[in-house]
């Protein structure tokens, strides 16, 4: 019995690709011992769907799932032969939001907690939500300049195929800082600002407060520094994302380090400094923290317009609302323009509702330690709770616009 198996299994190497090879731009399938013709390059950014941790059981209408397009299927794709069924490739739709340029002593930040923790900790809509927020951001504010991102632990929708820098790149926002990251800390930042216009300088410092007691003792929390030339001025801008919960002195400290870094780059006063991002503190419940530091760093608050006042509330936010439900939510995002360097003569802020026009499913097991630490579709078995939402992280992103003379 042995003897026969041996010999059928040679015949069919003999006949197939698996022991003839196969011709430039085809590849074997082990399956079939046949070969195949090789995807050809997509005409726009895109990610393979349907091998992990599914098998191959994916269909076109998938791809909808992270607001893309349907582009081909294929047994092979960009990895291993499906054993059956075939992978989807799933790219960005034809469309790019029209970005309008402002005139250079004109400058316009979103800072946005994206709330994309990694698979190992919880999964709660991380993909449908990040693949999502290039094209809110720039169809929302077409006139952006710079674009400041926090808790992009993973890289944002396809981290390994089409992340998030991969599509602002697309979409026309090419420069960036690098994510901050330290080796003695197990989890990167999470931090990085993103620009249309070329970054000449950049830096980052990780905080070196940071309570031990928390989360945030495992991540390379701090705060990341660009010099952006937009025409012929310069913006400085950082992007932090303080200690959250503890005591409130580690977010002073924090303020300090941020003051004592930003001295090393010797920013000439005619120069705007613009600091953004999640600072952890309310500004309604801890107002004199928040003066402190400002006062520390030397920044204004530009006043607050249109009809949101919170950044993080689960009454305007139905991701909050699912993780948060009983929190009184906060003010804790912010674009300031510092107090002494070059001063805007109209600055204001506003809270935007960074969201869908319409609901998502995303399978939902909020900190729950997942077995699998990998995405999982919401129809998939393993996935026990679904749920739907519109908005694209569990904080609203906070819009700084600022003119100088
Ligand atoms: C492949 O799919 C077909 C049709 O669904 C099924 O009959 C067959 O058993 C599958 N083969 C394997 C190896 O899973
Ligand atoms: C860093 O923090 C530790 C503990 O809070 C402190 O002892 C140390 O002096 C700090 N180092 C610097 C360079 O600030
Ligand atoms: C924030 O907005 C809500 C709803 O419009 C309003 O009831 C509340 O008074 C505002 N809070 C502050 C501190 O302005
Ligand atoms: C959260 O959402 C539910 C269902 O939509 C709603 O009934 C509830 O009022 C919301 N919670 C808050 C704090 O607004
Ligand atoms: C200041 O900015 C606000 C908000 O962008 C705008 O409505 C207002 O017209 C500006 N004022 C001046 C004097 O430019």
């Amino acid at each position: 019995m042995l003897t026969v198996i041996v010999f059928v299994s040679i015949v069919v190497s003999i006949q197939g690709c698996q022991d003839s090879g196969c011709p430039n731009g085809q590849s074997c399938n082990p399956y079939t011992n046949q070969c195949v013709v090789d995807p050809p390059p997509p005409a726009r950014p895109a990610a393979w769907i349907g091998d992990e941790p599914d098998f191959c059981n994916r269909t076109p209408d998938d791809c909808k799932r992270f607001r893309l397009e349907y582009d081909i299927s294929h047994p092979k794709g960009d990895g291993e032969f499906c054993e059956n069924g075939t992978k989807i490739r799933c790219m960005l739709p034809d469309f790019k939001p029209q970005l309008i340029n402002t005139p250079e002593n004109e400058f316009r930040t979103i800072s946005y907690n994206i709330f994309e923790r990694s698979f190992q900790i919880t999964w709660d809509g991380q993909r449908e939500r990040s693949c999502r927020i290039p094209l809110w951001a720039l169809t929302e504010t077409p006139d952006l300049d710079v674009i400041s991102f926090q808790e992009v632990f993973m890289g944002g929708c396809f981290a390994e195929s089409l992340n998030i820098r991969q599509i602002l790149t697309y979409y026309g926002f090419p420069y960036f800082t690098d994510l901050l990251d330290i080796d003695d800390r197990p989890s990167n930042g999470g931090i990085f600002i993103a620009s249309k216009w070329p970054i000449v300088e950049q830096d980052m410092h990780i905080y070196n407060a940071s309570d031990e007691n928390t989360w945030d003792w495992f991540a390379a929390k701090g705060v990341s520094y660009a010099k952006i030339k937009k025409g012929n001025t310069f913006y400085h801008v950082t992007g932090t994302h303080m200690q959250a919960g503890g005591p409130d002195h580690y977010r002073l400290s924090q303020c300090e380090e941020t003051r004592d870094f930003l001295k090393t780059k010797n920013i000439d006063k005619s120069e705007a400094i613009i600091y953004t991002g999640d600072f952890n503190i309310d500004y309604w419940s801890s107002s004199q923290i928040m003066k402190t530091c400002i006062e520390t760093i030397d920044a204004d608050v530009p006043p607050l317009s249109g009809s949101l006042n919170l950044t993080g509330d689960p009454r305007t936010n139905d991701v909050q609302n699912l993780t948060n439900p009983n929190s009184g939510g906060g003010w804790v995002d912010y674009v300031l323009p510092s107090s002494v360097n070059r001063k805007p003569t109209n600055a204001s802020q506003i809270i935007l509702r960074g969201m869908d026009v319409e609901k998502f499913e995303v399978c939902w097991c909020a900190e729950c330690i997942p077995l699998d630490p990998d995405y999982i579709f919401p129809n998939d078995e393993d996935c026990e709770r679904v749920e739907r939402v519109r908005h694209l992280s569990d904080h609203h992103p906070i819009l700084g616009t600022f003119k100088y003379d």
